[in-house]
């Protein structure tokens, strides 16, 4: 393997004992610890493994956390009266709905119902707004985990060739409007992208966020290239594999995240740094 590893769990561990210390002094100090309320409805199970890892990093560094386990019935309605209810609540800084939610759900409605200045997951049209002008305040987790990840390579962006594999709402047009901020040129490519393997051989960096297990092959990666990997695949026989074929992919690229192990944790590491954000926006008045 000639690729360097971009270890999200040893930077995410990083961050959350940055963010573990920050604690401790506002509970020195007497003030209240920022409060993060999950809400899971139904059963999905990976739904389930996610929000256990958002609760037990919550818990790891001191924050108050609660969580919500809906029936997948939940009536529309009901879900947003207990979205009201947690948006007056003043010791809720964050409040985070888990997706996908079953279909009776619309999720555009929850998303929006939900005050942009506890929207941790950055998803509300005024945070995504803020990000398009170039002035966020809370910023979706995973695209901007990723550029902390990116940070920690030591090179420079500007001008760099991007191209993310997927227009999801969640990862793919964030995440181009992240890098742009940094100052790449970047494609985002799609179902429908006419010959994506000769757009990916562009790219100083690729970000796959496709959801197909080890789509990304080896001879599309420029020598060189960063490759992010945003895909959690489990397979049949249970082991979980990203969206480029890794191994393969490693002889070629610089830089590799790992999976599991990379993008992953960053994504809960960045939850925290959110939720401590709008507490602070809270106590400040500004929220
Ligand atoms: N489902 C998959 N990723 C996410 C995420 O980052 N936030 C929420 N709320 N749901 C998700």
């Amino acid at each position: 393997m000639s690729a360097q590893v971009l270890d999200g769990k040893a930077i995410a561990a990083d961050i959350r004992e940055r963010i573990r210390s920050q604690v401790d002094d506002l509970r020195a100090k007497g003030r209240r610890v920022p409060g993060l309320v999950v809400v899971l409805v139904g059963q999905n199970p990976a739904s389930q493994v996610y929000v256990r890892n958002k609760r037990k990093a919550c818990e790891q560094v001191g924050f108050h956390s609660e969580l919500m386990v809906l029936p997948a019935e939940t009536s529309q309605q009901d879900l947003l009266a207990l979205i009201d209810e947690l948006n007056a609540r003043a010791d809720v800084d964050g409040i985070l709905v888990q997706l996908p939610l079953p279909g009776q759900i619309d999720e555009d409605a929850v998303t929006e119902r939900i005050l942009a200045t506890k929207d941790v997951d950055g998803f509300h049209p005024y945070n995504i707004g803020r990000l398009v002008l170039r002035r966020p305040v809370l910023r979706p987790c995973t695209p901007k985990g990723v550029m902390t990840m990116l940070a920690r390579t030591g090179i420079d962006l500007v001008g760099k060739d991007a191209v993310i594999i997927g227009q999801s709402n969640i990862v793919g047009r964030p995440m181009f409007l992240e890098l742009l901020m940094a100052r790449c040129t970047v494609t985002v490519c799609h179902s429908k992208t006419k010959d994506l393997p000769s757009k990916v051989r562009c790219a100083d960096i690729i970000v796959a966020a496709v959801g197909v297990p080890r789509f990304v092959q080896a001879d599309w990666v420029k020598p060189g290239a960063i490759v992010i990997d945003v895909g959690i695949n489990r397979l049949d026989d249970g082991t979980l594999c990203g969206d480029a074929d890794t191994a393969a992919v490693a002889e070629v690229a610089g830089w590799i995240t790992p999976v599991p192990g990379g993008v992953g944790p960053m994504t809960v590491a960045t939850l925290l740094e959110n939720t401590l954000l709008a507490a602070e926006l809270h106590a400040a008045g500004s929220g």
